[in-house]
């Protein structure tokens, strides 16, 4: 029995590849930091396709998820009756769950993929500026899927860094594996379930904190060492207690994680010299050199919440929108997933071990 299917294969995919001793994370055949030049209806496409889009492809991609992000009436009526003590990830399950009407039957589609992608973000502003008492700004077709998202929470057009910024970790969190929400939506689709369903289970497992962990940890640790003054004290301290560095170490990864490699370049490259981002490369030279002394051996280096805070910080996006952003990003994973589930299906039915009673005695 391995706890947890820890290190089991439960499928074969053709999706992405990790490599946690190189730190080499590839999706259908291109490494990530190749991908960060391109935008999120490219990388997507890629995704659902297994190739990258044709200029008509792409242009067709384009206009789908373009059209898609209005919400249907009982959508809107749904999230407006919901209470507003309602954390974000219970709403985006809920009216995600709502919109499973027979257009989602089995068996699922690129377009019904489509279809999802387009209205979180949608969901997510406007239950934000709902919950604020701010009117809610619709879609505007001219913009991108992410400048999209940007202008309808803020109801300004972002400029092109900012677009840059989320795009970035949005594409280098698109895909990653057999992660928890991933299975959860492919054990779904495996009963023969719609999309809806699997992409429901899939939310329901990411808002657990040991999944979508958002990047708050790392905004408090950065934080506290910015009040103190003294980052290799307040880590030290944290050590000592034997506490864990929010943003540092990775169960898959035994070497940098390549995101966060890629998201500091992105950050370098956009906001360039930044008390916020100097902050964060002081941080992380202090601690790596400090993990090193207290737990030898083990390479622990920074993951991809550590870079990603310095871009949500750098984008002002809320901390309550992290996990549901990195669900917006991550819907594009899960779909694709769920199509391949579907194309070569096998219900999930693993066993389990009796370790209750029989008559009464301990097996
Ligand atoms: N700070 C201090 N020590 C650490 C850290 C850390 N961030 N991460 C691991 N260690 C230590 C452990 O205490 C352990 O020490 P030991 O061998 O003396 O017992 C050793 O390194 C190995 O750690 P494990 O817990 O076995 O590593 P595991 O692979 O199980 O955990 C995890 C990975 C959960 C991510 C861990 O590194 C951690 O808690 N990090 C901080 C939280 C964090 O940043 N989470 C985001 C992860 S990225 C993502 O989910 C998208």
């Amino acid at each position: 029995m391995q706890k947890g299917l820890k290190g089991i294969i439960a499928a074969e995919t053709a999706i992405s590849h990790i490599d946690g001793d190189e730190g080499k994370l590839i999706y259908r055949g291109y490494e990530i930091n190749e991908l960060n030049k391109y935008n999120f209806e490219e990388v997507a496409y890629l995704l659902w396709h297994g190739k990258f889009a044709t200029d008509k492809e792409l242009k067709h991609t384009k206009e789908e998820l373009r059209k898609n992000r209005d919400l249907d009436q009982h959508l809107i009526e749904i999230l407006t009756s919901l209470p507003t003590n309602m954390d974000m990830m219970s709403v985006l399950r809920t009216v995600i769950s709502a919109s499973g009407t027979s257009d989602f039957n089995w068996k699922p589609t690129i377009s019904q993929a489509m279809k999802l992608t387009s209205i979180i973000p949608t969901i997510i502003a406007y239950r934000k500026r709902n919950t604020e008492g701010l009117p809610f700004i619709p879609p505007r077709q001219d913009l991108s899927h992410v400048e999209n998202y940007l202008y309808m929470l803020n109801g300004i057009i972002p400029n092109p860094a900012q677009v840059k910024a989320l795009e970035s970790y949005m594409i280098l969190t698109l895909e990653h594996g057999m992660n928890a929400s991933t299975f959860s939506a492919r054990v779904t689709a495996s009963t023969e379930s719609d999309l809806v369903s699997a992409i429901t289970s899939a939310i329901g497992t990411m808002k657990g904190p040991l999944h979508g962990g958002a990047p708050s940890g790392v905004i408090d640790l950065l934080n506290e060492i910015a009040l103190v003054g003294d980052a290799e004290r307040v880590i030290r301290k944290k050590l000592d207690q034997k506490e864990k560095l929010m943003g540092f170490g990775h169960r898959v990864y035994k070497t940098h994680d390549p995101r966060s490699i890629a998201l500091k370049e992105t950050l370098l490259e956009l906001v360039g010299q930044d008390e916020w981002l100097d902050l964060a490369i002081e941080v992380e030279e202090i601690a790596v050199k400090l993990l090193e002394e207290y737990k030898p051996g083990r390479s622990l280096y920074t993951n991809v919440e550590f870079y990603a805070a310095a871009i949500m910080k750098s984008i002002h996006l809320d901390p309550s929108l992290f996990t549901p952003t990195f669900t917006a990003s991550r819907i594009v994973g899960w779909t694709a997933h769920v199509l391949e589930q579907a194309e070569d299906n096998t219900i999930y039915r693993p066993q389990s071990a009796y370790v209750g009673k029989l008559k009464n005695k301990q097996v």
